[in-house]
């Protein structure tokens, strides 16, 4: 065979292949070191492709991931500055076209595997993994649990009243997001109400599995719905089940602080077996003149006597209040409720930009 012939072809194979593993190494991050850096200041040496939330977990930063990486949550944004892929359809349920433009993409599906920078809020470097103790379960209705740990390690958390954690289910390693339900002030235990879903991977846990004294572990704390403290607004609360949880927590904090704005509070439940912690709310509303609670029932049974505020409670919200242009809200439940309060809230002219809300999505 010619040997010129012979070269050629070999140098061809030789420029093909060069070709093959240089896409092989953009598409699955072979070949070398990459780096990951976050906030352009810490720098992560990758040597194995894997998703930016476990890379960042590994290295305890923990981002809020309430589904546990199955891009069902839409918790887990970060800001990618330098490295980003095209948006995959998986993000686009929670990721507009202008966020996409600005590098916003779920760090679940966002599989490091070239040399990337991100950045996160601050905040988040904050949340730590904490390993905890069950140290009270205890029924509050027949579908909402209080649930109390004590902290093993670290032994002190502290949140921002309104936060929530994250619980790692163990066995399942299925993550769920809990909001703080209990007084800040106290750092050595954190409380949590937790309402049942039919055949839910961590409410079965929750309610039929985990024992006093069993450990699991949480993150967090995460979130900004918390309580502003720095404002003098009134404030209008709504929850609905086990959205009672953070506004239970914001409560104790303003009654710490002496109530120092009026606060109306709108809790909406079925019926009379819906409801819970009525008694200690209306303690606090004897205490404080400046505090009202308001639950309303859509559809009390008949022998509930109810003789309460009754119907949903977008239109009790909307009987009870007039102008709110002065106000700010904290809502927090499922999220057709919030979002139709939020529409009420709206025609009573209360700014959008001082309504906050999370919804148990
Ligand atoms: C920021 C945040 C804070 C939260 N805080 C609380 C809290 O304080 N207390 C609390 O009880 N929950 C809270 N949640 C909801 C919680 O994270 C879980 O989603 C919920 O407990 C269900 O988890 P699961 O594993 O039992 O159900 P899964 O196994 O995830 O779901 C089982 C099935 O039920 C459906 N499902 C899931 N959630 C609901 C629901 N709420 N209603 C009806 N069907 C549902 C699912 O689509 C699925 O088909 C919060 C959620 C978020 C995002
Ligand atoms: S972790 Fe839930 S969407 Fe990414």
């Amino acid at each position: 065979m010619d040997p010129i012939f012979v070269v050629t072809i070999l140098l061809g194979i030789l420029v093909l292949s060069s070709i093959i593993l240089l896409g092989a190494e953009r598409l699955f991050g072979g070949g070398g070191e990459k780096m990951l850096t976050v906030n352009n200041t810490l720098h992560i040496p990758i040597t194995e492709s894997d998703t930016a939330l476990n890379i960042l977990s590994k290295n305890e930063i923990y981002i809020p991931s309430a589904c546990g990486g199955k891009a069902t949550c839409g918790l887990c944004k970060v800001k990618i500055t330098d490295g980003a892929f095209e948006l995959k359809p998986t993000e686009t349920p929670f990721i507009g076209p202008k966020d996409a433009a600005e590098g916003i993409r779920l760090s679940c599906q966002t599989r490091v595997a070239q040399d990337m920078k991100i950045e996160i809020p601050e905040s988040l470097f904050g949340a730590k993994e904490y390993k905890v103790e069950l140290a009270a379960l205890e029924s509050l209705t027949y579908d909402i649990k209080l649930v109390r740990f004590k902290l093993i390690e670290p032994k002190v958390l502290d949140f921002y009243p309104g936060q929530y954690a994250q619980f790692i289910i163990p066995g399942v390693e299925a993550v769920r997001a809990y909001s703080f339900a209990g007084d800040a002030k106290i750092k050595d235990h954190v409380e949590f109400l937790v309402r049942m879903v039919q055949k839910g991977v961590a409410t079965t846990y929750v309610h039929d599995i985990m024992q006093p004294g069993d450990q699991m572990t949480i993150t967090g704390p995460y979130g900004d719905f918390y309580l502003r403290e720095e404002s003098d607004r009134d404030i209008i609360c709504i929850a609905g089940g086990s959205g009672k949880a953070p506004i239970r927590s914001i409560l104790y904090r303003l009654r710490d602080l002496g109530m120092p704005r009026k606060v109306r509070y709108f809790f909406g439940a079925v019926t009379k077996k819906d409801l819970y912690y009525t008694e200690e709310f209306e303690e606090l509303s004897k205490e404080f003149p400046n505090f009202e609670y308001i639950p309303a029932l859509s559809k009390p049974a008949p022998d509930d006597n109810w003789k309460g505020e009754t119907g949903l409670i977008t239109e009790v919200l909307d009987r009870m209040t007039d102008d709110l242009s002065g106000s700010e809200a904290y809502l927090c439940g499922s999220p057709g409720m919030i979002f139709a309060c939020i529409k009420v809230l709206d025609s009573h002219k209360l700014p959008r930009d001082h309504t906050y809300y999370d919804s148990f999505a």
